[in-house]
């Protein structure tokens, strides 16, 4: 994976990601979405190419998973087999794993992201924790085995995606 294959820049990264931490701290810890990266320097990506690849291709891997997901849950009312996958989507249906790759800027040719996103930052990161939010109430209810409940959940976490893809990527 592409992070593992990094040392250095995820070093680097990890540092400009400490500085700014300590910066952070104090003026508003509290609830401000993590720093936009305003260039490749500062993410684990070797190019903004590789980032809008990369980035393309693990928001199809959480539609697949989300689908496979489904059909553990609602079609086959079978928690225990749906564990593994519902750990990888509360991985990486997140904020931490998604925002580094949407470096500033990095709309155009070969992305369907729409330049808003990097106007309307904390708005766009939002997007990131209201999934977050809809992900661990499908956590819940699968691990309560509310197949009823679960299924609630995929719809709003569907709306949840549908609502970002609204306002930040062109159809
Ligand atoms: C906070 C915003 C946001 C959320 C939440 C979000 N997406 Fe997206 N999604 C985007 C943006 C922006 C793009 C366009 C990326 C690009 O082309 O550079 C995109 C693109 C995609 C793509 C197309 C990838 C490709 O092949 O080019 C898929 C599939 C996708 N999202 C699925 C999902 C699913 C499923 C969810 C919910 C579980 C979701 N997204 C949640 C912003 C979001």
């Amino acid at each position: 994976m592409l992070f593992c294959l990094q040392p250095q820049r995820l070093t680097q990264a990890t540092i400009a990601a400490a500085v700014l931490g300590l910066f952070s701290i104090g003026a508003h810890a509290e609830h401000a979405a993590p720093a936009m990266p305003q260039s490749v320097d500062e993410t684990p990506f070797a190019s903004e190419r590789e980032a809008v690849i990369w980035r393309q291709d693990e928001l199809k891997d959480l539609e697949r998973l989300l689908r496979q997901l489904r059909f553990d849950l609602v079609n086959n009312q079978d928690a225990q087999g749906a564990a593994p996958r519902l750990a990888e989507l509360q991985e990486k249906a997140t904020q931490a794993h998604f925002l580094p790759a949407f470096i500033a800027g990095t709309h155009g040719r070969g992305s369907d992201a729409k330049p808003e996103i990097w106007e309307e930052w904390d708005q766009f990161a939002t997007g990131f924790t209201d999934l977050e939010q809809k992900v661990s109430t499908l956590v819940e209810a699968a691990e309560q085995e509310d197949y009823r409940a679960a299924t609630r959940a995929f719809s709003e976490v569907g709306l949840s995606c549908r609502s970002c893809h609204r306002a930040y990527r062109y159809d």
